[in-house]
């Protein structure tokens, strides 16, 4: 797939914070989205740069005429379960969801010969078995997922794959480690509901809009006891999967690659920056360990470079907690019913 090929891509779960930040992106290097959500988590309002379809991943029929409808070229897939807890009590839904899903997008693409996928992995495939701690993880590492949620990551990517050797597909899976930030227009950002990640979560509570922070375990083997996260901007995410889609892969080909910045920072370290961009203390206690948390997961991205020509551009701290900033207090999250639009803010005039 040539760059400068425009392409016409199918946006599945495109109404949720990576997707829209991906679509804006499409948009932007003169692709065309067309954005295919059932809405279960994703926002209407957040689908801007082009067709919206209201369709769930396993209606197989939706998919082939959402792809006739459009004259689609190719697809990154997002759309899925996330929450790597409910993946632990409803591991149901999650292959549901995850893996037949994905088997309806791939059918689709199949029945409609569609040759490109993107899909939407996760640093979750590898687990903690079977390396060293502390040390950047590389795609050849042991996989050994500790949830299933990772499980279906990772039985998503084995199906893809199976898919590009029987059927000569080429796809791209991009293992995401911490995604953070928001686009720095503050018109689109993370709205989770509920939400679980520690970015949000600070900024909520040093803006006294949330609770206070609950700092799951300073014990771990780690340089300030804290677990060691990669955070990538969002926007570098959506800029990752520009570039697979358009890397010059063969017929049949399959790639699967971090997508990280290599710098690790602690849950300390992200406190101290929320606590800089808001100019005051953000509220936390240190509690017990979250079940299943890793002392460190840090991409080795260098395949990222080598297989897609990307890397982070925006690795700061700063300016990933400063634009997430920028979001909570943007106005969209001030006029409406649900978590996109509802009031997140209390003091937006700061
Ligand atoms: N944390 C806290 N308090 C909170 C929330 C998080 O201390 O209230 C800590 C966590 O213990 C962890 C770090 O902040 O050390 C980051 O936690 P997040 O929940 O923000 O993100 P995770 O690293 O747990 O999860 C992310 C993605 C998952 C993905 C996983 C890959 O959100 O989808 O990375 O392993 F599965």
């Amino acid at each position: 797939m040539n760059r400068g090929t425009r392409q016409v891509v199918l946006v599945t779960g495109g109404a949720g914070y990576i997707g829209a930040h991906t679509a804006k992106a499409l948009y932007e290097r003169g692709h065309q989205p067309v954005v295919y959500d059932n809405l279960s988590s994703g926002f209407r309002e957040a689908v801007r740069w082009g067709p919206f379809v209201h369709g769930d991943i396993r209606d197989r029929a939706r998919l082939t005429d959402a792809i006739d409808a459009h004259g689609v070229t190719a697809v990154i897939h997002f759309a899925g379960l996330i929450e790597v807890g409910r993946s632990v009590a409803r591991p149901d839904l999650f292959w549901d969801v995850n893996v037949g899903g994905t088997a309806g997008v791939l059918e689709a693409m199949r029945a409609r010969n569609v040759p490109r996928l993107v899909f939407s992995s996760s640093a979750a495939v590898y687990g903690q078995s079977g390396r060293d701690a502390l040390a950047p993880i590389r795609e050849a590492d042991p996989k050994a997922p500790s949830s299933p949620y990772g499980d279906t990551k990772l039985a998503g990517e084995r199906l893809i794959e199976a898919h590009c050797r029987a059927f000569g597909l080429s796809a791209v899976a991009l293992r995401y480690f911490n995604a953070a930030g928001a686009d720095p227009s503050g018109g689109i950002g993370e709205a989770h509901e509920p939400e679980t990640h520690l970015i949000p979560l600070a900024i909520a509570a040093g803006l006294g809009a949330g609770s206070p922070l609950t700092l799951f375990g300073d014990d771990f083997d780690t340089p300030d006891g804290t677990c060691l996260r990669d955070y990538i901007h969002v926007c570098d995410l959506a800029a990752a999967h520009v570039a697979a889609l358009e890397a010059p892969l063969p017929a049949g080909g399959f790639e699967a690659v971090n997508v990280g910045t290599g710098h690790g920072r602690s849950v300390r370290e992200v406190i101290q920056a929320v606590d800089r961009a808001l100019g005051r203390p953000t509220p936390h206690a240190v509690g017990p360990r979250r079940a299943g948390d890793p002392p460190s997961l840090v991409a080795d991205p260098s395949r990222a470079r080598s297989v897609l020509g990307w890397t982070a551009t925006r690795p700061s701290l700063e300016e990933i907690v400063g634009d997430a900033v920028r979001w909570e207090r943007h106005p969209a999250y001030g006029a409406g019913p649900r978590a996109f639009r509802a009031p997140r803010v209390a003091d937006a005039a700061e």
